[in-house]
């Protein structure tokens, strides 16, 4: 089968995917194929691409007619983010979708019809399409199991948006800063299932991090490392918070004064 060779705007894309898989792996948010991601890179390739029998072309779980024509890069279902970092080209596809929607091309990487996306391909495609239909600038969702965010999510008391945003602007200044909507919650749902995919969905409508309740950390970005920082900050967050617990301290948190402060000085409402 025929595969392109990627430009250097896609190698770009390429290598931070990698450099951000590798920090994901050292971070502990990525045991064995925990994880992964899409990113949007239509406006890398050339409008007038013909698409046709030459590539690989597998069947589309799902039709999202914004989707048509769109091309991404998806992390490979079972591959191990450590090995995203040291061999991209083998734990990645670049598909694009086919204007009848009907299925997806691969454009390169892999290795032949055993590589499939994501099992989480569903909730990626949801996504994006929900980015496509309001024009947002973004080309990212990325998701991740970082622990101390996953462990509040265990707690029954944190399941409600108000109280965990609550802890986590206090925990760390940053948050309200980076992440001014907060996190939304998104209730359990079978991971891999399209009633994952559409609680996802229904949370992003005003959040960009969202926790995937007794699951994972996700993330919608203008590219990946952006989406990364997000969950790091959270999960930062989240880790102060039991750091004092552990060490049998209550955590002062930052007072409602000097929230107040952090809203005038950044502007945020
Ligand atoms: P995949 O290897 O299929 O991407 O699954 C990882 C995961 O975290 C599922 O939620
Ligand atoms: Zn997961």
């Amino acid at each position: 089968m025929l595969e392109i060779s990627l430009n250097s705007k896609l190698q770009d894309v390429v290598n931070e995917i990698a450099d951000v898989s590798g920090y994901m792996w050292e971070r502990g948010w990525a045991e064995r194929n925990a994880g992964n991601f899409t990113v949007d890179v239509t406006t890398l390739l050339p409008a007038d691409m013909k698409l046709g029998n030459q590539f690989l072309s597998v069947a589309m779980p799902i039709s999202q007619p914004e989707l048509a024509g769109r091309s991404f890069i998806v992390k490979v279902t079972g591959a191990a983010m450590r090995n995203v970092a040291k061999q991209p080209k083998k734990h990645l596809l670049l598909i694009t979708i086919a204007h009848d929607l009907k299925g997806y091309h691969v454009l390169w990487g892999g290795e032949g019809t055993a590589s499939k996306p994501t099992s989480e391909f569903i909730s990626h495609l949801k996504i994006h399409q929900y980015i496509r239909q309001n024009d947002m600038p973004l080309t990212t969702f990325l998701h991740t199991h970082p622990p101390y965010l996953i462990a509040l999510s265990q707690i029954e008391k944190y399941l409600h948006e108000n109280i965990i945003n609550h802890l986590l602007i206090t925990m760390h200044p940053e948050v309200k800063i980076v992440i001014p909507d907060g996190v939304g919650v998104a209730p359990y749902r079978c991971p891999g299932s399209e009633e994952l995919a559409d609680v996802t969905v229904a949370t992003l409508k005003k959040h960009h991090v969202i926790l995937w309740e007794k699951h994972g950390c996700a993330a919608v970005a203008a590219d990946i490392a952006e989406a990364f920082d997000y969950i790091d900050i959270m999960e930062k967050s989240a880790k102060l918070f039991f750091i004092c617990k552990s060490s049998g301290y209550l955590p002062q948190g930052i007072s409602d004064e000097q929230l107040d402060e952090i809203r005038g000085k950044f502007q945020i409402k």
